[in-house]
């Protein structure tokens, strides 16, 4: 039986008080998902709102993002120490922040080491822009971010991170990157947490994908062998789309 986690990255949107309604109407629609973990990632501000109204734990939340000091004179930062009581889950460096905060490797490896520290599940993102694609370099690109993300933690820490690939012109675009385009990339994130951390580690990695995931193209994504699961940013603010997106990860999970 393979097991999946679906995550919500809710960007910047949704107020506390919207995002109760989108909770209360994704509750409405579910229904038991026993191989299914579904995350949820609203901004900061809502997620005490989304934390009381989640009932029977139909869904784990993160956050996304994380300042790398767990506490300090860092105006306007939140930091993982504050999240752990909240949250079980953090994005790290996802590319939004990579391209418009000017986030590097070594500040992303930072904040997976905070996120680890305080007992948060880090969702390291990594994935190339259109230009490297055109240029053959999304092998290099992804192996870097691996390897500099990953720079901070211990062949004991890397059993709880969750690594996404996001190709970054899927992002936001409808232009989903083709299965058969995902799949090699995939391969290249587990043969580099081999040759970093060794074969078990590899093995066991969850590697989610994201990028323009739709109902229509869910189980193309989830049928790839060595996917565990998606990212996903435009339809986890439908609840409509991200119940049927939840129902059929459960439905391929339990036919497996
Ligand atoms: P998208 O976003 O599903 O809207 O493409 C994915 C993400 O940014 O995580």
């Amino acid at each position: 039986m393979k097991h999946f986690t679906i995550v919500g990255n809710w960007k910047m949107h949704q107020t506390p008080e919207q995002a109760v309604r989108l909770v209360a109407r994704l509750q409405e629609k579910a229904k038991p998902r026993t191989h299914v973990t579904s995350v949820l990632c609203p901004p900061f501000v809502s997620i005490p709102a989304v934390k009381a109204e989640i009932q029977d734990d139909l869904f784990k939340l993160g956050a996304q993002n994380l300042n790398e000091k767990d506490e300090g004179a860092f105006t306007g930062e939140v930091s993982g120490a504050m999240l752990k009581e909240l949250a079980d889950y953090v994005i790290v460096g996802h590319s939004e922040r990579r391209h418009y905060e000017h986030e590097t490797d070594k500040r992303i490896a930072k904040k997976v080491a905070a996120a680890l520290r305080n007992g948060l599940t880090p969702i390291l993102c990594v994935g190339e822009k259109l230009s490297d694609k055109q240029d053959g370099h999304t092998r290099r690109v992804v192996v870097d971010q691996l390897q500099g993300g990953l720079s901070q933690i211990t062949g004991a820490e890397i059993g709880k991170v969750i690594v996404a690939y996001e190709p970054v012109w899927a992002i936001g675009t409808g232009e989903s990157a083709a299965p058969d385009q995902v799949e090699p990339v995939v391969n290249v994130i587990r043969q580099t947490i081999e040759e970093m951390f060794g074969e078990a580690a590899s093995g066991s990695l969850e590697i989610l994908y994201g990028g323009s995931v739709s109902p229509d193209n869910v189980k193309a994504y989830l049928v790839i062998e060595h996917i565990n699961g998606l990212l996903v940013g435009g339809a986890s603010l439908n609840f409509e789309q991200f119940t049927a997106i939840m129902d059929t990860a459960a439905s391929i999970s339990d036919g497996r």
